[in-house]
C-alpha cells in the first residue's frame, strides 16, 4: 500500500500547522528569549514594546495562572524564566500582536538587564563541579575489576560525538483556540499530544479535560517534538486563555534552531580488554552526556545509552556509567535512536581502535563476539530470537566480504589521489519505551452505517507512515478494502492518555490496539452474518468485502452486513487497548526485561576520499536488515534510507558549534551542513533478512523507525580507513563528525 499522504505531499495539499485556516480575530505570538547563557534577570522593561501599534500584550511568568513548570521527568524547567536564565534562547516573555511581524518588531524593543555569570558548556567541567541533572546510572555485568588481568590486550581511549539539529521541515508550532467555559482546543505539531495537554493544564491551572489537543500530522519530528513541542503549545494556550482570542505561534527556522535542544553530544572514556583469541572479556565506559540546562528527556536518554553500550556483542564483564551533565546550553532532547547511537559509536570505536592496534580488520573482532541465544545483556534480559549470525551469513552470501575488501584494495593500488575504505556496522536495537509504564496504547474504531470506517489512535503521523500502517492493520483484520478506511486526526478527546509517538513503537502499540478493536467488531459482524444465514458462526468468515459461508462466497456484501447489524441495534464502535506483555525493569538493581524484542542488522559502507580536497563520497551502503515480516516493504525501506542518511549526516558533516559563551554558531543552514542528495550514498542496497519476526511486533512486522540511523556510523570508520591508506602517519581520533576539514588534516597529519 502506498503512503496515504504521498499524493497530497507532493502537491502541497497536506495540512500542517501553518496551513490551518485561521479565524479572523486570530493573534500571533513570538517568544522573547535570553541572549545570555547564565545569569540573573535584574530588570525587564516592556513599555516601549507595548507602545508599538498592533501589539496586544506581553506575558511573563507573572501572568501564569497555574504552575510555571514544564519539566516532564524532573520538575526543573520554567515555561518563562523568573529570576534567572540558564541558556541562550530560554523563553522569558511572549509577545502577542495582530501580526507575526509586529510581534517580532516588538520583541526587539524589550529592554532587559542581566547580572551575567560564567556559563558551563563543557561536560568535563560540569562533572568536576558536580553539575548533574540526576545521579549517575550504572549497568554492571560480571566483574570488570578482576577481568583485566586475564586480558592480553587492553586498550583505553576517548570517544566524542557531536550534537545534531533535528531540522524537521515543519518548525515547532501550534494554534490555540479558546472555547466556551474556559476550554481550549489546540492544534500542535507534537509527537506527544498528552504531554501538551497535561503540561498545558498544569501551567494554566485547569484540568486536562479542559484541553483538547489535535494533531493531523507533523512535517517531521525525529524526537524533537516528543517533549519540545510543549512549551510553544503552552505559550499559545496561555495567550489564548488570557486574551480569549485564537493565538498562533509558529517558530521561524532561526528561532527554532537556536531556542530548541538537539541530539546530546557525548564524551566517553572507555577501557576494553580482549583474550588472545579476540573475545572481548571486559568493557568499561564512562559516558558524559551534555544535557544542557534542564532535564527534559535526558534521564530517559541516559538509560538507553546504557542499554546499548555493548551493541551486538556479548561481553561477560561490563561496567557502564553515565553522567548527565548540566550545562548552559539549550536542553538537549530525544533524537532518533535516543542515546543509543552515541553508545554504539563508543563500542564500535573501541573495537576499531583494537583492530587498528592489532592490524586486523574490525570485522574479525565483531564477528567473534556477536550475541548468541541465551547470552545475557548487561541489563539482565536474556537474548532470544537473535538474528546476527544469519544476518552476517546473508551479508556474506550476498556481498562476499573478501571480494568486497579485495576490490577496495585493488582500487587503492590503482589510484594515488583517491582512496577507499570499507566498514561493517552491526546493530542490535531494543524495541519498547525503556520506561515500562509507557508501553500501552488505545484505539477507537467506528464502522459507519454505509460500511465506511473511521479510526482514531494515539499514533502521531510524522512522515514515518504510521497512519498508512494503521489502515493496513484494519484492512487486514476486517478484510475490507483500504479505501474504505479513514484515519482521523490524533485527538485527546477521542483517544486519551497517549504515550508520545516515539521509541519506534508507535505502529506496534497502536497497531495492536487497532487490531484488538477490529477483531471485536469482526466477531460481532460475523455473529450477525450467522443470524442472517441461520448458521453457526464457526462457518462464517469475511473475505474481500464479502461474507463467506463454509468458505463459499455468499451474496452478502460488507456494507449490507454492516447495515443489517445496525438495524439490529448492534454497536458498530469499539475501542481497543493494548499493553506490551512480559516487559519489566527494576531501576534499583538495573536489571529486567525491558524490551519486547530486538531489531538486528548490518551495514557495509564503502567510501571514496578525495585526498587532495578532503571531500568524500559514500559509494555504497549494503544493508541486511531484520524487518521480521515487513507489512510494507517500500515504507520500511524509506525509513531505512532516511535514517541512514540522517546517521551519515551526524557522523560526517553536521557540526553543531557553540562558543564558550554558549552562543550557537551554527545557527542557520549557511553554517550547518545537512546531507543533500549529493552526500547521500550513490547506492543503497537493502536486503531483507528472511527473519522470524516477533509476535510482539504488529503483524510480525518489526519496528523500523530508529534502528537504521545507526547504520550511518559506518561511514565514519570507512572514511578513517581511506585516510589511513593515503597517510600511514594518520592517527585516528574517534571524534564525530568527520568533517572534510578533519579529513584534510588527517590526510596530511605528520608523525
Ligand atoms: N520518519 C519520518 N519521515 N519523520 C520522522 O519524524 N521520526 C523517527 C522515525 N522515523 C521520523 C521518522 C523517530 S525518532 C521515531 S521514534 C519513529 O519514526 C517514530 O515512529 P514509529 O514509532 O511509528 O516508528
Ligand atoms: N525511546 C524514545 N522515547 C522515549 C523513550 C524511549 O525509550 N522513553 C521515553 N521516551
Ligand atoms: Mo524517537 S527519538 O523515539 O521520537
Amino acid at each position: 500500500m502506498k503512503n496515504i499522504d504521498s499524493n497530497n505531499h507532493v502537491q502541497g495539499k497536506s495540512i500542517f500547522i501553518d496551513d490551518i485556516t485561521v479565524s479572523q480575530n486570530s493573534l500571533y505570538a513570538v517568544p522573547f528569549c535570553s541572549t545570555i547563557a547564565n545569569g540573573k534577570i535584574l530588570s525587564i522593561n516592556l513599555s516601549e514594546a507595548l507602545k508599538l501599534v498592533g501589539v496586544i500584550d506581553i506575558f511573563t511568568h507573572n501572568d501564569i495562572p497555574g504552575e510555571n513548570q514544564i519539566g516532564a521527568i524532573i520538575q526543573d524547567e520554567e515555561l518563562l524564566a523568573e529570576k534567572a536564565v540558564h541558556f541562550i534562547g530560554q523563553p522569558i516573555a511572549i509577545v502577542v500582536a495582530e501580526t507575526e511581524l509586529i510581534a517580532i518588531k516588538a520583541r526587539e524593543l524589550i529592554q532587559i538587564d542581566y547580572d551575567e555569570l560564567e556559563p558551563i558548556t563543557d561536560v568535563r567541567i560540569a562533572k568536576k563541579k558536580n553539575s548533574l541533572i540526576a545521579p549517575p546510572r550504572k549497568f554492571e555485568l560480571g566483574n570488570t575489576d578482576s577481568a583485566w588481568e586475564n586480558c592480553p590486550f587492553v586498550y583505553t581511549g576517548t570517544v566524542k560525538s557531536g550534537g545534531q539539529e533535528h531540522l524537521y521541515l515543519e518548525t515547532q508550532g501550534s494554534y490555540a483556540i479558546p472555547l466556551e467555559n474556559g476550554n481550549i482546543k489546540i492544534f500542535s505539531s507534537t509527537q506527544g499530544p498528552t504531554v501538551v495537554q497535561k503540561i498545558g493544564a498544569k501551567v494554566l491551572g485547569i484540568s486536562m479535560n479542559n484541553i483538547e489537543v489535535d494533531v493531523t500530522r507533523l512535517g517531521g519530528g525525529f524526537g524533537g517534538k516528543e517533549d519540545q513541542a510543549t512549551p510553544w503549545a503552552v505559550m499559545a494556550m496561555l495567550s489564548a486563555h488570557k486574551l480569549n482570542k485564537p493565538v498562533k505561534l509558529v517558530l521561524s527556522r532561526y528561532d527554532d534552531m537556536y531556542m530548541t535542544g538537539k541530539r546530546h553530544p557525548y564524551e566517553t572514556d572507555y577501557k576494553i580488554g580482549l583474550s588472545e583469541d579476540l573475545k572481548i572479556i571486559a568493557f568499561e565506559a564512562e559516558y558524559l552526556q551534555n544535557a544542557g540546562a534542564a532535564a527534559d528527556l535526558s534521564p530517559a536518554i541516559t538509560e538507553r545509552t546504557l542499554f546499548h553500550s555493548t551493541n551486538s556483542y556479548f561481553i561477560p564483564n561490563v561496567k557502564a556509567t553515565v553522567y548527565s551533565c548540566k550545562t548552559n546550553l539549550p536542553p538537549n532532547t530525544a533524537f532518533r535512536g535516543f542515546g543509543a547511537p552515541q553508545s554504539i559509536f563508543v563500542i564500535e570505536s573501541a573495537i576499531k581502535n583494537v583492530a587498528n592496534q592489532l592490524n586486523i580488520p574490525a570485522r574479525e573482532i565483531q564477528e567473534i563476539n556477536f550475541l548468541k541465544e541465551k547470552d545475557e545483556f548487561p541489563y539482565g534480559q536474556i537474548v532470544s530470537d537473535v538474528e546476527l549470525q544469519s544476518i552476517w551469513q546473508t551479508a556474506h552470501n550476498n556481498f562476499n566480504f573478501y571480494d568486497l575488501e579485495k576490490s577496495v584494495c585493488d582500487f587503492n593500488d590503482e589510484n594515488d589521489l583517491n582512496k577507499r575504505g570499507v566498514s561493517f556496522i552491526p546493530i542490535t536495537f531494543g524495541i519498547s519505551f525503556t520506561n515500562t509504564m509507557m508501553n500501552h496504547a488505545r484505539s477507537l474504531v467506528h464502522i459507519y452505517q454505509d460500511g465506511s470506517i473511521g479510526i482514531s489512535t494515539g499514533a502521531v503521523e510524522m512522515g514515518q507512515s504510521v497512519n498508512t500502517k494503521m489502515i493496513q492493520v484494519a484492512s487486514n483484520v476486517l478484510s475490507v478494502n483500504t479505501d474504505r478506511i479513514k484515519i482521523e486526526s490524533t485527538n485527546t478527546t477521542r483517544v486519551a492518555n497517549t504515550s508520545p509517538s516515539a521509541a519506534s513503537s508507535t505502529a506496534d502499540l497502536n497497531g495492536k490496539a487497532v487490531e484488538i478493536a477490529c477483531k471485536a467488531l469482526l466477531t460481532r459482524l460475523v455473529g450477525i452474518a450467522g443470524q442472517i444465514l441461520s448458521t453457526e458462526v464457526e462457518d462464517i468468515n469475511i473475505h474481500n468485502e464479502y461474507v463467506f459461508h463454509k468458505n463459499k462466497k455468499t451474496n452478502i456484501k460488507w456494507e449490507e452486513l454492516v447495515w443489517e447489524a445496525f438495524t439490529r441495534r448492534i454497536n458498530l464502535s469499539e475501542s481497543g487497548h493494548y499493553f506490551t506483555p512480559e516487559i519489566n525493569f527494576d531501576k534499583n538493581i538495573e536489571k529486567g526485561h525491558p524490551f519486547a524484542y530486538h531489531v538486528y542488522g548490518v551495514a557495509i559502507t564503502t567510501v571514496t576520499v578525495d585526498c587532495l580536497r578532503g571531500n568524500y563520497e559514500i559509494e555504497s551502503v549494503k544493508i541486511i536488515h531484520d524487518f521480521g515480516k515487513s507489512m510494507n516493504q517500500e515504507i520500511d525501506n524509506g525509513q531505512i534510507e532516511g535514517a541512514l542518511v540522517q546517521g551519515i549526516g551526524w557522523v560526517t558533516m553536521e557540526e553543531i558549534v557553540f562558543d564558550d559563551k554558549g552562543t550557537l554558531q551554527s545557527k542557520a543552514l549557511s553554517t550547518y551542513k545537512v546531507p543533500d542528495l549529493y552526500s547521500a550514498p550513490k547506492s543503497i542496497q537493502i536486503v531483507p533478512l528472511d527473519g522470524r519476526g516477533s509476535d510482539k511486533a504488529i503483524l510480525k512486522s518489526k519496528a523500523v523507525g530508529e534502528p537504521p540511523f545507526i547504520y550511518g556510523i559506518g561511514s565514519f570508520f570507512a572514511i578513517q580507513d581511506a585516510i589511513s591508506v593515503f597517510n600511514p602517519d594518520y592517527i585516528p581520533k574517534y571524534e564525530a563528525p568527520m568533517t572534510p576539514e578533519k579529513v584534510l588534516l588527517g590526510l596530511y597529519q605528520k608523525k
